[in-house]
């Protein structure tokens, strides 16, 4: 049991003695100047158990006649209620108070009534707590008997709840086996399942797999005995329109055996606990809470790639009170309306378990419920769990409110995006077929939800990536891909860009789509032409951007400052529609956010406080012309200067574009550097050889398999055997097999200062963009140069040159880098070119009224350029956002020349002499130069090598050079480590045997490479 834990000398509790001295001092005495702070006392101690203050909360009375507003009520993530409090005025006389309360209806069990020197507190039917608390203790022992109070009966299932939570995953997994064994066996189940297969390809999911429809039978046994013993509710699979369908497979599934509970049996010891203390609980919120927790523990612990594609989590009660609210406000502002209204239409189209349209109906007037509910509200969802969830939610609220029992029938279980299709015909059985069609038919007003969002697989060998839907995919090319300014649109796959997508096509007219997603889009640059589309499609838009970005910073942890508890940035979105007639040209945008150090608890706490949107103090957000809505920080001066390259440029049939270099490339992204990187040549070709031949059997496997199966089902994703990416997948369905080729092992540019092998191949590197053009074989290694910079939208502005392929990621994490070469090549590496275009000599020679300068002096004055500290300081943020473009600064010369100092310095940073370290020798320890893990003293002057050798005297100015969020120092530390990498079991050894001191050299010459850099940096003349 969790106990509370507070002291006397906590500002919060002493917070409320001052704000009682102040009291009584200034004479005053009412219940509303004690209870702010008293307020937040118990938000602090809430917050230890999870559990939010919801203050002025609404509670039925338990004959439904009226709702009393009690001062405060303690709920957790699920909106269970777990105390309430009330607070009264000095003068009050406490027990008569207390007594008029209890006569009108108030709850007995754990509320607390608070005088501002007096608690008493009520449990079970009870007086348990009745204490005059001008001494602190007597305070914080009454909160404690608060917090730490659990019913007796609920406390047993609270207990049975946490059990069964561990237990949902070895659950599935007997279910699963259950299932397995019976279609080796049972010939009636064999052809059952066979069938539901053909109908979920024919109606769901073309590529469905056998595992998701496995997964779609234990989702009905696991729920469906929930339903029948924990809810005593053994009516729900015959009437419910699917879950009757599916139990014609159940029953050939249990065929053989003398009953279900027969076919059951061996998985009742996971049930005996939560089946019994069921029994003995009537409330339906803490049974539903309940669901709430297999649905996310099922999908997160059992069918984690579904959870991760289909975003399966439960929605913060806080985030849906305040967009169902919103939605409210709007409606009646903006059009006159109400969700009560009769023609507005409104539909959650990822629906989960419920939560919106739950909340929904408790804000649709009660006279008006059992219209809405029979024609009005409408909700998809494409899994079978969920599905049931939110039809038994949803009919259970409707029970509470009217007192009857109506089946919701404006559930659909389909796939949203799927409606977008005009062809398909059926939607699994004739009834949701029915309800489906209807939908379609409807005029929706109003669109509610949480969207799924992941931005596509990362890993191929996992096997859940996102599906493609033919017409929506096409509608986010045509609309949000059209005209982007980014060359990587892959983001734009993410399902609730699709979402946005549908809702915005969904609506028609007028409307309001309400969405809580991903807050990406706001600013990220491959969603400029979203932007532009969004601000051109509807009148309004609202971001109250939650941040919780971990990404981003790094300094903020999932878990604690995200309202989902994730890693990406959410964001609450309202976009109105109005009719054409009164719509502006451009949006009216608005903007808001939270600050991203609040914990999630706060940013939940300001959210009910706030309680719709009409509350938040919105800051007008003005476009710029690149559709950029947050531009803290760009300068339009930038806008000025000339471009290195543009994506119009680098696309145009033209060579002499108006830019300065025709043509730029993203380096290599392999997908499996373990695989095909590596610091040795015998051991790279090594594990080539091992990959390419398992891939080969792959293939050999594949051609002899004569059962119908997709490739995702078929390949061995063990990624100690192979990595996957979609192009290898291809290729395999192909049946293409692959011979190894020495000659494409070529040395690499992995990282700053540090080379290593790659295997250059265009199926076993997942994107080689423009590289084979650039660096086509090793003559061009000895005479191409590089620039490398961030792409645009990189967190990091750095730049380095080289004079071989470069990685993808050079500068780590996720900043994908560009780079301009100076000559490019056709792939055979004849028919050098110089890559700068004739456009550009022409206007240095113009701007200088020098024709001496030469196209080599443009690139390293570039190179200067991009290394000036006015330059990155001043344009970082145009920098994050497009590809560099360069001023021309007031003497050519002296950049021209420094920008060839550093150029040199950085591609041949091996040749550099090595600064004179001095050796700390080890007498204890062998001779040894073997690198196993570096580290850098406190201080930064020594680094410790390894046991036997310690390099002291690094000077403190080498810290100075950066690259991206690292010295150059700290590159080497970084990057010359032995690591293994997790999934794949790969040993990555940066010792060079015919070359032990390499490091130790390697380091010197790093340090000179810094101190010089720093030192050409420190005199350049004033850029502009
Ligand atoms: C983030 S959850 C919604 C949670 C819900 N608001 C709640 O509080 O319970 C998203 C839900 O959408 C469903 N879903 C995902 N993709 C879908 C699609 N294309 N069509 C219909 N439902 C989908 C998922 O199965 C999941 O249950």
């Amino acid at each position: 049991m969790l106990t509370l834990n507070i002291k006397p000398g906590h500002k919060s509790v002493k917070a409320y003695y001052e704000a009682i001295s102040s009291l009584s001092e200034l004479g005053v005495s009412h219940e509303g100047a004690v209870s702010p702070a008293f307020a937040s006392l118990l938000r602090h101690c809430a917050n230890q158990f999870n559990q939010t203050l919801i203050e002025k909360y609404p509670l039925k009375t338990s004959n439904h006649d009226h709702i009393l507003f009690i001062d405060g009520a303690l709920v957790d993530s699920f909106n269970l209620v777990h105390g309430f409090w009330e607070a009264k005025d000095t003068s009050d006389d406490l027990n008569k108070e207390i007594k008029k309360k209890f006569d009108s209806g108030y709850p007995k069990n754990n509320i607390l009534f608070q005088a501002p020197n007096r608690i008493v507190i009520w449990q079970d039917g009870g007086k348990v707590f009745d204490e005059d608390i001008s001494k602190p203790e007597n305070l914080i022992e009454g909160l404690k008997v608060l917090f730490e109070y659990e019913a007796p009966a609920f406390e047993q299932w609270q207990k049975a709840v946490e059990e069964f939570k561990l237990k949902v995953q070895e659950l599935a997994t007997g279910l699963l086996q259950l299932i397995e064994k019976e279609r080796q066996t049972n010939s009636l189940f064999i052809q059952a399942f066979n069938d539901l297969i053909q109908l979920c390809q024919e109606t769901i999911n073309p590529n469905i797999s056998i595992q998701a429809v496995e997964e779609m039978l234990i989702q009905h046994l696991l729920t469906e005995r929930i339903f029948r013993k924990v809810f005593n509710n053994p009516d729900f699979v015959e009437r419910n329109v699917i879950a009757h369908e599916i139990e014609k497979v159940i029953a050939a599934l249990t065929s053989q055996y003398f009953s279900r509970n027969d076919f059951l049996k061996p998985l009742d010891r996971f049930y005996v606990a939560i089946e019994t203390t069921a029994a003995t609980i009537d409330d339906f919120s803490q049974k539903q809470s309940f669901l709430n927790t297999v649905y996310e523990k099922f999908f997160q612990g059992f069918s984690v790639k579904v959870a991760d594609t289909h975003g399966i989590v439960y929605t913060p009660q806080p985030i849906v009170k305040f967009i169902v609210k919103s939605v409210e406000h709007i409606l009646q502002k903006e059009f006159g309306r109400s969700l009560s209204d009769k023609g507005v239409h409104i539909i959650d189209p990822f629906v989960g378990t419920g939560n919106f349209i739950l909340w929904i109906m408790r804000e649709i007037k009660r006279s008006r419920l059992p219209y809405k509910y029979a024609s009005e509200l409408h909700c998809n969802e494409v899994m079978l769990l969920p599905y049931y969830i939110t039809s038994m939610n949803i009919e259970h609220e409707y029970y509470e409110v009217t007192g009857n029992y109506q089946p919701f029938e404006g559930i659909c279980l389909v796939d949203t995006f799927d409606l977008s299709k005009v062809k398909q015909l059926s939607f699994f059985t004739k009834e949701n077929t029915a309800r489906v069609k209807r939908q379609q038919n409807t005029p929706i007003f109003v669109i509610v939800g949480n969207p799924p969002y992941n931005a596509g697989q990362v890993n191929e060998n996992d096997n859940n990536k996102n599906r493609k839907y033919e017409e929506i995919d096409k509608r986010v090319s045509q609309t949000y891909a059209r005209g982007s300014k980014a060359t990587l649109l892959r983001k734009l796959n993410d399902p609730y860009v699709k979402a946005i997508r549908w809702a915005s096509d969904r609506i028609g007219d007028e409307g309001i789509v309400a969405f809580v997603t991903n807050n990406s889009y706001i600013d990220g640059v491959t969603f400029d032409a979203m932007r532009k589309c969004l601000s051109q499609e509807f009148s309004e838009i609202h971001v109250l951007d939650l941040g919780g970005n971990v990404r981003e910073n790094p300094k903020l942890s999932g878990t604690t400052h995200n309202v989902f508890g994730i890693q990406v940035g959410v964001s609450i979105n309202f976009l109105i529609k109005k009719k054409k007639t009164d719509k502006p040209k451009q949006a009216k945008i608005y903007y808001s956010r939270l600050d991203e150090f609040w914990r999630k608890e706060q940013k939940y706490d300001f959210l009910n406080n706030k309680q719709h949107m009409g509350n938040i103090e919105w800051e007008t957000i003005k476009p710029d012309a690149k559709y950029n809505w947050l531009n803290t920080g760009m300068r339009t001066d930038f806008e000025s200067f000339i471009p290195l390259g543009t994506k119009e440029s680098k696309t145009s049939k033209e060579i002499n574009v108006e830019a300065i270099f025709k043509l730029f490339s993203l380096g290599v992204a392999t997908n499996r550097d373990e695989w095909v990187y590596d610091f040795r040549k015998d051991k790279l070709e090594k594990k080539i050889e091992h990959l390419i031949n398992n891939y080969n059997l792959e293939v050999f496997r594949f051609s002899s398999n004569t059962e119908p199966v997709t490739i995702d089902d078929f390949v061995n994703d063990d990624p100690s055997y192979i990595k996957w990416t979609d192009r290898l997948k291809i290729s395999l369905q192909k049946r293409q097999t692959i011979t190894f080729d020495s000659s494409k092992i070529r040395l690499s540019m992995y990282r700053p200062f540090c080379k290593q092998v790659l295997y250059f191949d265009h199926l076993l590197n997942q994107r080689r963009y423009r590289q084979p053009v650039i660096f086509p074989d090793t003559l061009a290694e000895a005479e191409n140069h590089i620039i490398i910079v961030p792409s645009f939208g990189s967190k990091q502005v750095s730049f380095f040159m080289a004079q071989l392929i470069p990685d993808l990621n050079f500068f780590a994490g996720s900043t994908p880098i560009q780079c301009f070469p100076f000559y490019t090549y056709s792939k055979d590496g004849n028919n050098r070119q110089e890559n700068i275009t004739d456009w550009a000599l022409a206007q240095f020679q113009d701007h200088y009224h020098d024709n001496s300068i030469s196209k080599l002096d443009i690139f390293h004055y570039i190179y200067a350029v991009l290394y000036h500290p006015q330059y990155s300081e001043k344009y970082t943020a145009n920098l994050k956002r497009e590809l560099p473009r360069t001023p021309f600064a007031p003497d050519f010369w002296e950049f021209a020349k420094a920008g060839k100092q550093l150029a040199g310095l950085h591609v041949n940073y091996e040749g550099q002499t090595e600064y004179p370290l001095t050796w700390l020798e080890n007498k204890d320890a062998k001779v040894n130069y073997r690198v196993d893990r570096m580290t850098l003293s406190k201080d930064k002057t020594q680094i410790i090598y390894n046991d036997f050798l310690t390099l002291a005297g690094i000077p403190p100015e080498v810290f100075e050079y950066r690259l991206g969020n690292r010295s150059a120092l700290d590159w080497i530390i970084d990057q010359y480590q032995v690591s293994t990498d997790k999934r794949s079991g790969i040993v990555k050894d940066p010792n060079k045997l015919d070359d032990p001191q390499y490091i130790i050299r390697l380091i010197g010459k790093v340090v000179t490479v810094s101190l010089e850099t720093v030192k050409i940096i420190n005199s350049f003349p004033e850029l502009q």
